[in-house]
């Protein structure tokens, strides 16, 4: 089942002040199933942030369409879309966005609480997922008063609340040290793995993206290649590696 189809998508960044017009994204398309986990890399000023943010309804397109469980998030308003993006799309952010006045519990249920669900609906849902990430122990803690790595799983969680159709995680292991960005991905992973979120993961990090099952690499706003894991991450390490040295981005 098709869970994100994008067709010829552009972006055109205008000119400002006497700057020139950046063409950011020159036409992608892209399909995406259910269940998938893929990788976008690319080297720095590819165009990687700006696809997740137009996919993800941050930002607009210039033109192209982009459609999530065949609904066209191009065509939508201001209000309708941020409706959707609230019930279809989960987002892990780099710096997690916690909120550090909530504890974690109500952290995790706060989209439920916007959506003015039963709150015995909303205790239950965030206690089933508290326990599956294992912080079942830490309901009533502040952001403030856990661990990074407590914090990823409070993130994923939350990002998981609304049974989205797809999760977008721009850069999760962009400020974090490898024992960090381990668990973030094992974490990202299990989603993926036992939950079957469809999962769709910017990265310039050849360790995170070895997680993924598919990657597809943009260059000057044009993909220009695509490879798929065979299960074996050191040897999809090796080979991400190894494209990363033929198209650029290792930085
Ligand atoms: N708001 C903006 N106005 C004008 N140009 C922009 C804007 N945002 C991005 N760009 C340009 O669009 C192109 C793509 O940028 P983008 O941030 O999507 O790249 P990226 O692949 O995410 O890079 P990085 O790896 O450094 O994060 C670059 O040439 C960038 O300078
Ligand atoms: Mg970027």
């Amino acid at each position: 089942m098709e869970i994100l189809k994008v067709e010829n998508l552009t972006k055109v960044y205008n000119s400002y002040k006497g700057a020139k017009e950046v063409t950011a994204l020159g036409g992608i398309n892209l399909i995406i199933r259910q269940g998938e986990f893929v990788g976008i890399m690319g080297p720095s000023g590819s165009g990687k942030t700006t696809l997740l943010n137009i996919l993800s309804g941050i930002d607009k397109s210039t033109s192209g369409q982009v459609s999530i469980s065949n609904r066209d998030i191009s065509k939508m308003k201001k209000d309708e879309l941020a409706l959707f993006r609230r019930k279809n799309i989960g987002y892990i952010f780099q710096d997690f966005n916690l909120l550090d006045s909530l504890t974690l519990k109500e952290n995790i249920g706060l989209p439920l609480v916007l959506d003015k669900k039963n709150p015995k609906e909303i205790e239950n849902r965030v206690d089933e997922l508290m326990n599956f990430f294992n912080i079942g122990d830490l309901k009533k803690k502040c952001p403030y008063h856990i661990l990074g790595g407590q914090k990823q799983r409070v993130a994923a969680a939350r990002a998981l609340i609304n049974d989205p159709e797809i999760i977008f995680a721009d850069e999760p292991t962009g400020n974090l040290d490898s024992k960090s960005a381990n668990n973030i991905m094992g974490t990202i992973s299990k989603m993926n793995e036992e939950i079957n979120s469809t999962v769709l993961m910017v990265t310039h990090d050849p360790f995170a993206a070895s997680f993924c099952k598919r990657i597809i690499f943009i260059k000057d706003g044009k993909i220009v290649m695509e490879i798929t894991s065979e299960g074996d991450r050191k040897k999809f390490f090796d080979k991400i590696l190894e494209v990363q040295s033929v198209i650029g981005g290792e930085n």
